[in-house]
């Protein structure tokens, strides 16, 4: 990574960037830095796991809000549709239970309507020679009631709120309040609705599922010993802690197949107030250690910027050798060069597949790429989220 480029990653901390619009706006600019000519590995194709992807260029999830009632519409299949020629798109994160929707009009996966709304985006997907793995995210602590529909209720592995506000449709900005802590059988029941919901992506016609273990949500949250005291088998020591996460990949890979399901981490990242701690490197090995026994699909590493995150992605790396997907502040050259150094086998881009359809494309033949609408992250409708255009050539 050049000097430059290093600059520019420790300027965008990416524990500060994630669901934020208001935060986005410190990160403007950080499209221009295109680098043009040859990326002989990001353009070359990928096998995942039986999946052949055109390129090594995948579109990272990204919550838009887009969907009333929790359910998937017409306006999210063109949305997806539009961005197809990506090797892959990982969903915008999915609810697999009421309890898991915590934002403002996020989708879910776990009612027939869902499963039904989602069919449409993934035949869209795939008309236009896509591939869509449908992100998992269960929220826990970080929600507020006025997103849950009737019987949601915030839950988490101990009774920690987290610090910051939820946006809420009905009263703006809310702390986030105390979640109740999981008993046993909510740890089962929590297990259960991930391997419902995956097969329902199955059933909604998804060529795979990605367990969101990062940015502070559910199932970080148990990873974290800041947010999980727990003193049974599921909290305490490091392997306790990381049961959960262990026990949800299991389960799924054993419902849908193991070369299906991938998992997002992000270690290091802080975001969703999530303390940081020690043996952070050592926990992370450890799972994607048992990733690796369980043959899943590919870990998808989310960059936090910290200053010892080289090495922990190097002993990630050593730990597992499937594949791995990098995201956080790539362009076009500085993901052929982790790429080329074997430091990925695909590289994630988040923000500039808002505002670039055809990022592949522009990316191809060295084009400028457009700046996302910040303000229109996040609001309802088809402005500042179908109607960016393609590129001219
Ligand atoms: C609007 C927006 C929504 C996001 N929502 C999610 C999400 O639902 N799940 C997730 O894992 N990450 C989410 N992220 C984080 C992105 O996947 C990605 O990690 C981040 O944007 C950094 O990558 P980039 O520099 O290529 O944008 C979101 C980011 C943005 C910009």
């Amino acid at each position: 990574m050049s000097r430059s480029s290093t600059r520019l990653y420790r300027e965008t901390p990416y524990s500060n960037l994630m669901e934020f619009p208001e935060i986005y706006v410190v990160s403007r600019g950080v499209f221009r830095a295109q680098t043009r000519g040859m990326h002989d590995t990001l353009f070359s194709g990928f096998d995942l796991g039986g999946l052949a992807l055109d390129s090594r260029i995948v579109m990272a999830p990204m919550t838009r809000s887009r969907a009333p009632h929790n359910v998937p519409n017409a306006l999210m299949a063109e949305y997806y549709a539009q961005r197809a020629s990506a090797a892959l798109i990982v969903s915008e994160g999915i609810a697999p239970s009421a309890n898991g929707l915590g934002y403002a009009r996020i989708p879910g996966l776990f009612d027939g309507e869902q499963v039904k709304g989602w069919k449409q985006v993934t035949d869209a997907v795939h008309a236009a020679g896509g591939k869509i793995f449908a992100q998992l995210m269960h929220v826990g602590r970080v929600a507020h009631p006025l997103n849950l529909p009737s019987g949601g209720e915030i839950v988490a592995p101990s009774a920690v709120s987290a610090g910051g506000e939820m946006y809420t449709d009905q009263k703006g900005p809310m702390p986030h309040p105390e979640p109740r802590a999981m008993t046993l059988s909510d740890v089962a029941q929590a297990k259960d609705e991930f391997v419902k919901a995956s097969r329902n992506a199955i059933e909604a016609g998804f060529d795979g599922v990605e367990l969101h273990a990062a940015n502070g949500y559910l199932l970080e949250q148990f990873l974290n010993p800041g947010t999980n005291k727990r003193t049974d088998a599921y909290g305490g020591s490091t392997a306790a802690r990381n049961r959960f996460l262990i026990e949800v990949t299991q389960a799924v890979g054993d419902a849908i197949g193991n070369r299906r399901v991938g998992v997002r981490l992000s270690p290091h990242s802080g975001f969703n107030d999530m303390p940081t701690y020690d043996g952070v490197r050592a926990q992370y090995v450890g799972l994607v250690t048992a990733f690796q026994t369980q043959g899943v699909a590919y870990v998808h590493l989310v960059g936090s910027g910290a200053d010892d995150e080289p090495e922990t992605q190097a002993a990630i790396r050593a730990a597992f050798t499937g594949p791995i997907i990098l995201n956080g502040g790539f362009d076009a050259g500085r993901a052929e060069q982790v790429l080329s150094e074997g430091k990925a086998a695909l590289v994630a881009f988040g923000r500039p597949f808002v505002s670039n359809p055809d990022l592949v494309a522009r990316m191809k033949r060295g084009q400028a790429l457009a700046d996302p609408d910040y303000d229109k992250l996040y609001t309802p409708g088809a402005e500042g989220y179908t109607d960016y255009p393609v590129a001219e050539g």
